[in-house]
Formats: structure tokens, sequence, C-alpha cells
């Protein structure tokens, strides 16, 4: 078979692949942590249906996703119907019945743009984000599960481009660099885009889940059973695709005129979306449509300076996988 032109610098794509394959596996959470979780799940249950008994917690985020690695946060939504109280106000009482059950260094966030409160549970460590009402959240995640659930050579790429980035230092929103969600996307479209595609474009399909969040419709096709072997006449391994997806951002990515979409299954342009000036402190540097919020851009966040450190990051790794002798090392070193 005919390597693409990127794969004739490595000789050895087989030996780095098992390697990239062994680290994807040390990623996964054990079994153990699941189980804690659960526990940790059904104990936080207690406390809302005590105080409001028509509430509901939702996961969402890398628990709920399928991307999450070990020792991850817990990330949970609060749905509940009160017209008395804003959302910071719930917050702040759910931040009260988390200090009275003693749970640790809880904090209530009432002025960020998505409320939330912050805690930790004493006997197992696990750090948790409570929000109110953000159903959207939690119908993305089950949108980047279904994904994951195609091919399981997303979970691998997203893995792997998680820990560089976290490594890296290039998954700090704070900062101007891309979430973790942002990445995930990459990735989906990236397996859309190969050709053969290994991904299909759930939205572009017909409709087996529809619900409404606000006044964003949300349907796709979630029958995922029948898409098994959607990916099968792609024969790339996890190292060329690793490979491939830092080529891509590294040299390919149109940043000047192009929108990655996930929710077309292709690219759009910063024309039809009107993203094409500054406005306030939301520039438009590399375009990634979400999903669902299609009005949103998730590369939003990223400035004139941290768009230099992104594509530098890129060229790097990129650089490293066509040349270095010991990629696995190089590529995951710690800024
Ligand atoms: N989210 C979102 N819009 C964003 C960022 C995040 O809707 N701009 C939601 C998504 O549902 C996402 C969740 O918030 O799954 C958590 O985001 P993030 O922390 O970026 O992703 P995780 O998958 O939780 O990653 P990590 O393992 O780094 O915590
Ligand atoms: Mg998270």
């Amino acid at each position: 078979p005919s390597l693409r032109p990127e794969m004739r610098y490595r000789p050895d794509l087989e030996k780095f692949t098992f390697q990239m394959l062994q680290m994807y596996q040390s990623l996964i959470p054990p079994e153990e942590e699941e189980r804690k979780r659960r526990q940790f799940l059904s104990h936080l249950d207690q406390l809302v249906a005590r105080e409001w008994p028509g509430a509901r917690l939702f996961l969402f985020g890398s628990c709920a996703n399928a991307f999450g690695v070990c020792n991850s946060d817990i990330d949970v939504c609060l749905s509940i119907n009160d017209d008395q109280l804003s959302k910071a106000d719930l917050v702040l009482k759910m931040a009260a019945i988390l200090r009275s059950d003693n749970m640790q260094n809880v904090q209530a966030l009432t002025h960020a743009r998505v409320p939330i409160v912050k805690f930790t549970e004493s006997t197992t460590g696990i750090s948790c984000d409570i929000c109110v009402n953000n159903m959207l959240a939690v119908v993305n995640s089950k949108l980047l599960h279904d994904y994951s659930q195609i091919d399981v050579r997303l979970r691998q790429l997203a893995f792997l481009v998680k820990h560089w980035a976290k490594r890296r230092q290039v998954n700090e929103t704070y900062r101007g660099t891309l979430s973790s969600y942002a990445y995930v996307l990459m990735c989906i479209h990236f397996l859309q885009q190969r050709k053969p595609a290994i991904l299909p474009c759930l939205q572009d399909m017909r409709p087996t889940y529809r619900v409404t969040v606000g006044n964003i419709e949300c349907a796709y096709y979630d029958q995922i059973e029948t898409l098994q072997s959607f990916g099968a006449n792609n024969k790339e391994t996890l190292g060329e695709l690793l490979t491939s997806f830092f080529e891509y951002w590294a040299f390919r990515h149109d940043y000047t005129r192009a929108v990655i979409s996930v929710r077309t299954g292709g690219y759009l342009s910063k024309d039809e979306k009107e993203w094409t000036r500054r406005i306030g402190n939301e520039r438009h540097l590399i375009c990634i449509e979400d999903p669902l919020e299609v009005a949103h851009d998730l590369g939003r966040v990223v400035d004139r300076h941290s768009i230099r450190v992104l594509r530098d990051e890129f060229h790097r790794a990129a650089k490293i996988l066509r040349h270095d002798l010991n990629p696995c090392t190089t590529l995951f070193e710690p800024f």
C-alpha cells in the first residue's frame, strides 16, 4: 500500500503505533475509579433529592463523553425548575449544602460565564464542578460519546492529543489556548475528512435523536450500532493518524479563511459565518464551530499571542513525528 507523503519519513511506524497504543492504554481510567465515581454520584444524588425533590443531576464532560483519562474532574449539571432563584443563587445554595455535608474546598464561582460550584470530596479526593441548567453541555457530551463508539481510533487519537496538549500547556482556555472539548472536535473533524472517511457526519444523517434546549434544536442520528463498520475501509493506524493530525494543523489548515465544522462534516468559510472581525475580546484566529451552538467559535479564546504559541506547538509536534528518533518521549515532554 502506498503511504501518504508525510509517512515516508518514518520507517519505524509500526513500532511507533505500538508505543502509542500502549500509552493510550495507560491513560484509560481503571475500573476502580469508575466504581468510586458511581458511589460519589449516588451520594450527590441523595443530597440534591433531599433539598429539591424535582431536580436531577446529569453528568457531562470527560466522564460522560468517553474522553476522560485517569483522575479527571467530574462535571455535573443540576437540572432544576426554579423561577425564584437565579443560577448564581442556586450555585450558592448548592455550595451551602455541600459545606454542611463536609465537602472540602467548596467555592462558588457566581460571576463566571457559566456559574459553578467547585469542591473536593475528602475521602476519595474526587474533584467536582457543578453547574446549573446547562443542558447543551449534557447533549454535546452525548454527541461526543456517540462519535467515540463508532471507531476506536477516535478515542485513541483524542486521548493522545489531549495528553499532548496538557503536557505542552496548550489546554488552558484562561491563557488563550484551547479546551479539551475543542481538541476532541478537532479530532472528530479530522477523522471525518480522511479518505476513505473514518467517521460519518451524524448531524447530516436522518435524525433518530431530537431534543430542544432553549431555542436550539439538537437532532442527529444516534443508532451507532449500525455504524460499527463505517471506517473499516480505512486502514490507517494510530501512528499514521497522529502524524497526519499534526501535519494538518501545522502545515495544511487554512487559518485565514477556513472554519472546521463537525456539524456539516466539512469546512465553512469565515465569511459565511461572519467571523472575519474581532468583536470585543473575541477573535477568530483559529475557527472551530460548536456543533450545537453554531454561533460559538471555540477558538474565540485564542488571541494574537496564543495563536503563535499554538501554531509553534503544532509545528514542533509535526517535526518530531517526522524526524525524531524517539518521538514517544519528545512529543510529550513537559513544556
Ligand atoms: N463545554 C462546552 N463549551 C465549551 C467548553 C466546554 O459546552 N466551550 C462543555 C462540553 O460539554 C464539555 C464540557 O463542557 O464536554 C467539559 O469541557 P472540558 O473541560 O473542555 O472537557 P473535558 O472533556 O471535561 O476535559 P478534561 O478531561 O480536560 O476535563
Ligand atoms: Mg472536565
